[in-house]
């Protein structure tokens, strides 16, 4: 029954049809590697190793978004080992607090989207966003990957 709505609430985002756990893997990694590549853009502006654009960070930040909704709901019950995935078994184990992160993580980021409107505005919201990363890894990634 759960399997089934999360299915239909997959569909509705356009994450194609049924899916075997290899793909749900493939797919949170590659949201998460998107993620990963919006979030270094925007620690080296809110660093000042790179000039601040108003436009990239909107960009990198709405790439944040579309990673927080869509990432939780590719953990089926049956993808906690393959397909090189560095996802520890204490997501299953502890799936409310777990989801409550990308919840709060997806708040944090829309937070972020509606305050920046300037490098001194991005600089003060930054690090509230980063902090949803590193929590949720130190938990719940494999230190090895
Ligand atoms: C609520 C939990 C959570 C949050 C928040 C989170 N991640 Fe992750 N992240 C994970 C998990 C779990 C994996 C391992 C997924 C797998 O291998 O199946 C992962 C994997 C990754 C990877 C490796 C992807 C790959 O190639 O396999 C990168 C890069 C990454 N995250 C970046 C980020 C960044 C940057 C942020 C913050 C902007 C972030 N993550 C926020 C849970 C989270």
């Amino acid at each position: 029954m759960k399997r089934l709505a999360t299915v239909a609430v997959l569909s509705m985002l356009g994450i194609s049809g049924a899916f075997p756990a290899a793909d749900a893997i493939a797919q949170r990694r590659a949201l998460m590697h998107d993620d990963g590549i919006a979030a270094k853009k925007l620690f080296d502006m809110a660093k000042g190793t790179v000039p601040f654009n108003l436009a990239v960070v909107q960009a990198s930040l709405k790439t944040l978004a579309t990673g927080a909704e869509k990432t939780p709901l590719l953990f089926p019950d049956d993808s906690k080992t393959g397909g090189g995935t560095a996802a520890l078994p204490a997501i299953w184990e502890n799936k409310a607090d777990f989801d409550a992160r990308f919840a709060k993580f997806n708040k944090d980021v829309a937070e972020a989207i509606a305050k920046t409107k300037d490098e001194a505005s991005f600089k003060a919201i930054a690090p509230q966003v980063f902090e949803n990363c590193s929590g949720c890894h130190e938990r719940y990634k494999a230190k090895s990957n």
